[in-house]
């Protein structure tokens, strides 16, 4: 029963350092198995999705040795099977991109069905439509995505026919040992999908066009290993920038790509908070009377939905009425009624919230939901007057390094708990 307890109020001040993408480093670690040299992987975020990644790797027979904390090199000449076993894809849903990298090298796999999420529906039609247009049959089957290319894979002109993260690295990364010239269109632009298609050309791939709305891959006929560093997490920056904001503070977020976090300084701008940018590193100033404003999320450049709930609960604690537009997953707002026990002020309607910001809140025990609401939660709780518990911290753990850990050097009252002597050990502690 691991909670987060934190006693709120303190403006967070200081400096923190911003780990690997974990988006782009799941899907690094599976184009290390079109390989069979070693991949060397650095700046590889230890939290939980990356490291049931490593495990599932394991599992088909791929050697993974740790050399530190946040380096990894893996060497799949050995793998021995093409299936990923149910337990890892319950886990965590971006082992489907073990289909693009399994289909590429061997032609064959069959990875179970991802089931729904907290977030939404999230059909993976478009990788689908992507493996079939390179010539792969493709079944599902009790509960499996079963994909054999007979023929081997050949090159496509695809179009896809939703904007999706998911979709694009995992066409890319078949289409890279694919024979011929595959050609994406209507692609997604995130920074992790530059960062795989960095990658995949650092191993000898031939990817054009990551960052615009076409992809080119000239297919090579083989790949080799590479040391390569994952960027830097736009997210876990973006978190830390609402910290700040919300909780009044002053905090340098160093280790940062400050082009992919402009989304988001633009909102907090516009909130009236102050930031400087740097060459690697953004600082945020909290505004102590911070305004509404309107917000969309949107496929990159636009506003991320992984940076909704965090923006949200900023907003709520802003004067005036803010409306939040949620148009990449439908049901991205049930932190809501979590945030409403720490008396905030939102209705939902369909995919847009309207926030009245307010002059405070005040602690609760709250459940975390998913990864980022979790996360936005705690952010409250740093806002807030008084005790807040955060229950199924899982959740963050998936995503955050040492959350926790970052947030206390930033002065911010806060432990990882594990039962209730230690949760009551903190309220003593605090009072
Ligand atoms: C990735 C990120 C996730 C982020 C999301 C949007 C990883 C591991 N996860 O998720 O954190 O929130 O991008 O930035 O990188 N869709 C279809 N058919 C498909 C695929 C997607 O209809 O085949 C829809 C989805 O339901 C959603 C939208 O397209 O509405 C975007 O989804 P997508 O970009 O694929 O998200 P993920 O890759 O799952």
């Amino acid at each position: 029963m691991d909670q987060f307890i934190m006693k709120g109020g303190t403006p967070l001040r200081g400096e923190v350092v911003i780990g690997g993408a974990k988006n782009a480093a799941l899907g690094i670690i599976a184009g290390a198995l079109l390989t069979d040299d070693d991949v060397i992987i650095e700046n590889l975020p230890d939290v939980r999705d990356v490291n049931v990644m490593l495990e599932a790797l394991k599992e088909i027979g791929a050697r993974v040795d740790r050399t530190d904390r946040h380096t990894v090199t893996i060497n799949a000449s050995d793998v021995s099977a093409v299936s990923i076993d149910d337990e890892f894809i319950r886990k965590i849903r971006a082992s489907y991109y073990f289909i693009g990298a399994l289909l590429g090298k061997y032609h064959r796999a069959c990875v179970p069905l991802p089931g729904g999420c907290a977030i939404g529906s999230r059909p993976i039609d478009q990788h689908i439509k992507g493996f079939r247009a390179l010539g792969t049959e493709v079944q599902i089957r009790n509960g499996c995505v079963q994909a054999e290319a007979k023929n081997g894979l050949t090159a496509a002109h695809i179009y896809l026919d939703v904007v999706s993260v998911g979709a694009t690295i995992n066409i890319m990364l078949a289409a890279s040992l694919a024979e011929g010239r595959t050609i994406i269109e209507n692609v997604a632009k995130e920074p992790h999908i530059v960062d795989v298609a960095n990658f995949l050309n650092s191993m000898g791939a031939n990817i054009k066009g990551a960052g615009t709305d076409t992809i080119r891959i000239q297919g090579v006929k083989r790949l080799h290993g590479t040391d390569y560093p994952v960027i830097p997490d736009q997210i876990e920056a973006g978190t830390f920038m609402c910290a700040a904001a919300a909780t009044r503070g002053d905090i340098l977020i160093k280790n940062v790509i400050p082009k992919h976090l402009e989304s988001i300084s633009a909102k907090l701008l516009e909130m009236g908070n102050t930031i400087y940018e740097y060459d690697e590193a953004v600082r945020v100033i909290g505004s102590q009377h911070q305004r509404a404003t309107d917000v969309k999320t949107l496929p990159y450049p636009g506003f991320p939905t992984d940076m909704q709930p965090q923006i949200s609960v900023t907003l709520a604690l802003a004067s005036g009425t803010s409306v939040v537009t949620e148009s990449i997953f439908e049901n991205r707002f049930k932190y809501v009624d979590e945030l409403a026990r720490m008396g905030s002020s939102i209705k939902v309607e369909g995919n847009v919230s309207v926030i009245d910001g307010v002059s405070g809140f005040t602690g609760a025990s709250v459940n975390a939901l998913d990864l980022r609401a979790g996360a936005a939660l705690v952010i409250a709780g740093l806002s807030a007057e008084g005790i807040t518990v955060v229950n199924e911290i899982g959740f963050i753990q998936r995503g955050y390094e040492h959350f926790e850990q970052k947030l206390q050097k930033l002065g911010a009252q806060i432990e990882l708990v594990s039962n209730d002597r230690e949760a009551q050990k903190f309220r003593l502690k605090v009072s």
